[in-house]
């Protein structure tokens, strides 16, 4: 049997969960995507109309086909989470079961079980503003958002995880480093989802024989990215700097996604995976 993924965080086809999904879909998995409710209108209708269709196209000229389209927001564990003026929301009122707790019996029902599990999802409202103009709650959004959302993933969707399952998500650098620009409490959440990484391995390894493991990406323009503001400038820096002097593309992202997920990764768990043309070992730029 192929194996199944849900991959959270796909609402066009710009972003790292778009490009994960092709090289899961290439490697013969059946893809599910999680999109933002306010986004999932416009996602689903460019796929029906065929907007995304020339960047479906596999390495064996076949289109990828997404099995499901489930709305999400991962901000939310249930219903009982949703304040009134979401659920009034009209982007939001068209919708229904899109709470974590909610779009894991969705898929339960539908399909069973899963095999593989991506988080490709970020979000941090202050951004742009320096960590010490960081309100509380712009701080509090973004481990929200970009690193509670993982840990609710996961514990909603691993007792539908198959054994020798396989979880993945991205970090970013400013966890560890600083990166001037990425501001709003977004590297406190980049370094929690590194650590969690490590004890939900440990948690989720010895109770469901799943693996957890997050890639540290480069720099790569997407839609979140380009809302940043600096995502320019960190593609010139990194080529200009990096070991290997050339654009990293998401679908290098992507395949080294479906390695981690795949049995050639059996051992492989806890870890932070550097996908970025090796910036990361620079101590100085040259
Ligand atoms: P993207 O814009 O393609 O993906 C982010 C997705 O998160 C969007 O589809 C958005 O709709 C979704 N989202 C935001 N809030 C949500 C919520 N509450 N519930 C459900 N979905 C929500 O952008 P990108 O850059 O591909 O981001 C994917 C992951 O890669 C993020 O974790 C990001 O931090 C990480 N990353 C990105 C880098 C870059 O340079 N683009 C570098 C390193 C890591």
């Amino acid at each position: 049997r192929g194996k199944r993924a849900f991959i959270a965080g796909v609402a066009d086809d710009n972003g790292y969960g778009w490009a994960i999904a092709k090289s899961l879909a290439a490697a013969g998995a059946e893809i599910l995507v999680g999109t933002w409710v306010p986004a999932l209108n416009i996602f689903e209708s460019s796929l029906r109309r065929g907007k995304f269709d020339e960047s479906r196209v596999l390495p064996d000229g076949s289109l990828m086909e997404i099995t499901k389209v489930y709305p999400l927001d991962a901000v939310f564990d249930n219903l009982e989470d949703v304040p009134e003026d979401i659920r009034t929301n009209k982007r939001y009122a068209g919708s229904s079961k899109w709470t974590v707790q909610e779009v894991a019996e969705s898929v339960k029902q539908d399909f069973g079980s899963i095999d593989i599990l991506v988080h490709s999802l970020a979000n941090g409202p202050e951004v742009s503003k320096p960590l010490l103009e960081t309100s509380r709650n712009g701080y509090l959004a973004a481990i929200s958002a970009s690193s509670y959302s993982f840990v609710s993933l996961l514990k909603h969707f691993v007792p539908i995880m198959n054994p020798g399952g396989a979880s993945i998500s991205l970090t970013y650098i400013a966890s560890e480093r600083i990166i001037p620009g990425y501001g709003g409490g977004m590297s406190s959440a980049k370094a929690a989802l590194e650590s969690d990484t490590r004890v939900l391995a440990f948690e989720a390894g010895r109770k469901h024989k799943v693996r957890v493991n997050t890639i540290s990406a480069g720099p790569l323009r997407s839609r979140a990215a380009k809302a940043i503001g600096f995502i320019d400038m960190m593609i010139d820096y990194s080529l200009e700097n990096a070991p290997l002097q050339k654009e990293l593309s998401a679908e290098e992202v992507g395949n080294a996604a479906a390695f981690l997920a795949s049995p050639l990764a059996s051992a492989i768990t806890g870890t932070v995976l550097y996908v970025d043309n090796g910036l990361n070992a620079m101590g100085v730029g040259v």
